[in-house]
């Protein structure tokens, strides 16, 4: 009896330990180069670019056959296919790594897997795709990016196939679930060895439970392969950080860590019939959102079959690049900025917090303004620009707590034609007013 009570509670605390966070310490140490790299780039790359349609759902949702959609392999040729200059845009664009989808849920496999479909065996590509992509971009000093999906609805023993139709119920053939998630752990093994990836995007994870997935040791197996690799939250929750998906959020995420990912059009991959595109300006103000509440922008591509990226995919990430290289500053290792009731706009904080980032949306009717900062500024200017600006408090009385108004005169010529950024040096960390303001009862 109590062997078995010590063999039970040996067994409960293998458990905790399993599924234990980091000490917070450790885990910021290992998050910290993507908590200040703010922006990356996102690939969609897939056979659903010979068409032109939905990655994988345009099967599962029955607008096309599978039969249909697998034919598109025929017509992934990846001829054009130039990793090197991928990479180098990504490099001018700012991102500081990128994020390729290796397998999406239709099971098309970009490097040469030992199992299931891949652009190897199965397509006029005829080789792995993958490694090329992780050295060009680790010439390019750029963190490496693995999306792998969970789901593969094309291999024979997953359980989903479409929408309606499932092949089977894992409670009714458990093990042939279990052959799956030998596979897909394979599959995986196999890219932790092979390309050593900083961070793994999965995806898909809402299919099974943590159980069937067995994500406590995917992620043990992941870390015991590199213990600095970064995983999303996409693992039933047994991830890094969280993944807000094509809205900005409005609030401030409860995760510490997160990071917004968001198509340029309305597609993940190539879809020449979607002009949809949100133009750089529009992506540079959600870039700015997401900076002020401290996350990370994952801004997503669809390049075509033959490899070559869409040119306004290519104008929109050359004109990130300019803003984030003229701000960089303001971007890279910067923290969240100060609540919206003290400045109408987007803002990011120095680490330290002396530095206050104030991101301007428009042209300004008139001076910017600041309420409720308690802190003295000893200077101003553009940030990118140099430019020395004037600023003035007024209605600061000298006998209350209650900071005067900060206006900083900002003249039309130092304007960013995207988004100007204008630097606040404070006399010490930010220190903002809070308080209800009271009627006045003796002056
Ligand atoms: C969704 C979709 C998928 C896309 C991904 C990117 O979860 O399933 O098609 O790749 O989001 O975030």
């Amino acid at each position: 009896m109590k062997r078995w009570l010590v063999l039970l509670f040996g067994c409960l605390a293998c458990v905790a330990q399993a599924a234990e966070p980091l000490p917070k310490a450790d885990a910021d140490a290992r998050m910290q180069w993507f908590k200040d790299a703010k922006f990356g780039v996102f690939i969609h790359w897939g056979i659903y670019a010979v068409d032109g349609i939905d990655e994988s759902w345009s099967f599962f949702n029955g607008y096309i056959s599978h039969d249909d959609y697998l034919r598109q392999l025929q017509g992934f040729t990846a001829n054009r296919y130039e990793p090197q200059q991928w990479a180098k845009l990504i490099k001018q664009s700012g991102a500081r790594y990128a994020v390729l989808t290796t397998k999406h849920h239709d099971g098309v496999a970009l490097w040469d897997a030992k199992q299931g479909i891949t652009t190897k065996k199965d397509t006029p590509a005829r080789r792995d795709l993958v490694g090329p992509f992780v050295d060009a971009l680790r010439k390019q000093d750029l963190k490496v990016g693995l999306y792998y999906s969970l789901i593969d609805w094309s291999y024979p023993d997953y359980d989903g196939f479409l929408r309606d139709k499932k092949r089977y119920e894992v409670k009714d053939d458990p093990r042939r679930w279990a052959r799956f998630v030998d596979f897909y752990q394979g599959q995986l093994k196999e890219l932790s060895q092979r390309y050593d990836p900083d961070l793994y995007w999965f995806d898909g994870d809402w299919e099974h439970s943590a159980e069937e997935w067995q994500a406590d040791k995917v992620r043990a197996m992941l870390l015991a392969r590199n213990p600095d690799t970064i995983l999303n939250s996409r693992l039933t929750g047994r991830g890094d950080y969280a993944t807000p998906e094509q809205g900005v959020p409005i609030v401030k995420p409860a995760d510490q860590y997160w990071e917004l990912c968001l198509t340029m059009n309305d597609s993940w991959g190539y879809q020449p019939n979607d002009r949809a595109y949100k133009t750089p300006n529009q992506l540079i103000r959600v870039l700015a959102d997401t900076i002020s509440l401290g996350g990370n922008l994952l801004l997503d591509i669809g390049p075509r079959a033959d490899g070559t990226i869409p040119e306004e995919q290519v104008a929109v990430l050359k004109e990130m690049g300019r803003w984030t290289s003229k701000h960089a500053e303001a971007i890279y290792g910067s923290e969240a900025g100060i609540p919206k009731d003290h400045y109408y706009g987007p803002s990011a904080l120095s680490k330290d917090k002396t530095l206050l980032y104030l991101f301007l949306d428009g042209k300004p009717n008139g001076p910017v303004l600041v309420k409720g900062l308690k802190n003295k500024v000893h200077r101003s200017w553009v940030v990118g620009n140099g430019t020395k600006l004037k600023s003035t408090v007024l209605g600061k009385a000298y006998w209350s707590q209650v900071p005067g108004l900060l206006y900083i005169d900002v003249p039309e010529a130092v304007l960013d034609p995207q988004v100007t950024v204008i630097a606040l040096l404070l006399d010490g960390p930010v220190d903002l007013y809070r308080e209800e303001i009271k009627a006045i009862e003796s002056n």
